[in-house]
């Protein structure tokens, strides 16, 4: 396609979308077109900003690859940036680098208002304690999938020896004595907690023990990334983390891992429009449990070196029970993009959400359109469970097949709003999708991507 023809389809879109007087924050899909083709999926959004604040903790630059075109990164450096990191676009895709040689406190208002909705903010306080003896960290955002509490976090700073304040508009850290290693056993694999210890650690005084880490393989990327810096990082059996502190960390040079949870959105869309595609860049070992269940709702995969093919080979989809789970089980991320080809399933299909207290309130939607899915608040009993419950659990109930049919649907967060998209395509007829902004937060160029696979939408380009 010449540059031309783009620009051609460009205007013919734009035209289309002003006839139908859409926003660039809304698309209107015609459904029932199957995705077919390949796309290609870069860094995993939930490991490359974690990198990023991980650059501040060197003596020199580091450059990152392979990372995605989503706001998140945006606003990440952004914060950086703000706090004097210098933050460039390398020359390749997907590259950038980061030189942390001239780090300062950024004022309070300033972070506040670059924060937005993102939630790594919290990750800065062990770096920025680090190079500045100090911190602040606005209020998070983030997806409103539950409470999102972040005390684990602030209980393992205390242990490493920092003094914290909650002010009105965050908390304000500081370090008066240095950061020291600490023993630290936290209540749930919680991701975000573990990277808070594994950064703040790192450059601390002494060893620091971490039990009942997260072992997600982002995390493990971000050891990594932090062992080439120069850390000494050793994960044990039975999810304990052990980290010797050193004297200085160097740049690194990193391509970040690819994201597992874009590859399983984009294979459930395949799923459930019937359709053949190609991922670019999804790997086998950190999906195994998601290919499990792909395979028994009745898709099918091949794993190839550069990436993973999924299809509809045709038949009824079958219905199965899922239960998430820390990794390696089956990932809270990947639910929410399956439970639209469940609606297709023949049969009861029933999810236990053990991660998130809330996250199946984007289902009010899919009901409109026709799908039958009852949410069970206070969890579902199941002999046949292999994960234990867990006090805020909530489970779904989805009863296939349903016929969908379009309607005017809003974006309520980051995985909610890819399975609305997913579902405007499987839906008979029209589907607006307005807040389309949320989407962009983790899924590089998805409209372009929706092009691609051959989907039939108008959106203002
Ligand atoms: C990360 O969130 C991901 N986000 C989430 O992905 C992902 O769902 C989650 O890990 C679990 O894998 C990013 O990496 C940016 P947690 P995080 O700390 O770190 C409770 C997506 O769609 N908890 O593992 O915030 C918490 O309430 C997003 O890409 C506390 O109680 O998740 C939750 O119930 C959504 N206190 C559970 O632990 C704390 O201090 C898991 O949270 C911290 C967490």
């Amino acid at each position: 396609m010449t540059d031309n023809d783009s620009e051609g389809l460009k205007i013919d879109a734009q035209k289309a979308a002003t006839r139908v007087g859409l926003t660039s924050n809304e698309i209107i899909i015609n459904g029932g077109s199957p995705l077919k083709g390949r796309i290609e999926v870069r860094g995993a959004k939930n490991l490359a900003p974690k990198a990023m604040v991980a650059a501040l903790l060197g003596t020199s630059a580091s450059i990152l690859r392979n990372v995605p075109n989503v706001s998140d990164i945006r606003v990440v450096a952004g914060l950086l940036a703000l706090h004097g990191v210098q933050v460039t676009r390398g020359a390749a895709e997907g590259e950038w680098r980061l030189d942390p040689s001239n780090v300062e406190q950024a004022h309070h208002a300033d972070i506040d208002a670059h924060a937005g909705s993102s939630r790594i903010p919290i990750l800065l306080c062990g770096p920025l304690l680090h190079r500045l003896g100090e911190a602040f960290i606005p209020d998070l955002g983030g997806c409103r999938i539950g409470d999102r509490p972040i005390d684990f976090h602030l209980e393992a700073l205390r242990k490493f020896g920092a003094v914290v304040e909650k002010l009105p508009s965050g908390i304000s850290l500081t370090a008066p004595n240095g950061l020291h290693g600490a023993n630290i056993e936290l209540p749930y694999p919680s991701v975000g907690a573990t990277e808070q210890v594994l950064l703040t650690s790192v450059l601390a005084q002494g060893q620091t023990e971490l039990r009942n880490a997260a072992i997600e393989p982002e995390i493990i990327d971000l050891i990594c990334i932090l062992q080439k810096m120069g850390a000494i990082i050793t994960v044990e059996p039975n999810r304990v983390i052990f980290i010797e502190g050193v004297e200085e960390l160097r740049g690194y040079d990193h391509r970040a891992l690819f994201d597992r949870n874009e590859a399983a959105s984009w294979a459930s869309a395949a799923l459930a429009t019937k359709g053949d595609v190609f991922v670019g860049g999804a790997q086998q070992e950190e999906m195994m449990t998601f290919l499990n269940v792909f395979r028994k709702v009745g898709g099918d995969f091949e794993v190839h070196d550069d990436g993973i093919r999924f299809w509809h080979p045709g038949g009824p989809l079958k219905p199965v029970t899922i239960e998430t789970d820390v990794h390696p089980g089956f990932m809270t991320d990947w639910q929410q993009p399956l439970v639209v080809a469940l609606t297709q399933a023949e049969g009861v299909s029933t999810i236990h959400e053990t991660v998130y207290e809330n996250r199946f309130g984007f289902t009010d939607a899919l009901n409109k359109m026709g799908a039958n899915i009852e949410v069970y608040k206070d969890g579902m009993h199941d002999d046949a469970r292999r994960v234990m419950r867990r006090e805020f659990e909530q489970a779904a109930i989805i009863s296939g097949p349903t016929p969908l049919t379009g309607a005017e649907i809003e974006v309520p967060d980051l995985r909610g709003g890819f399975s609305y998209l997913i579902a405007g395509l499987t839906a008979e007829g029209q589907t607006k999708v307005t807040n389309l902004g949320i989407i962009s937060r983790g899924y590089e160029n998805f409209i372009e991507k929706l092009r691609l696979l051959g989907a039939d939408f108008v959106y203002e380009g």
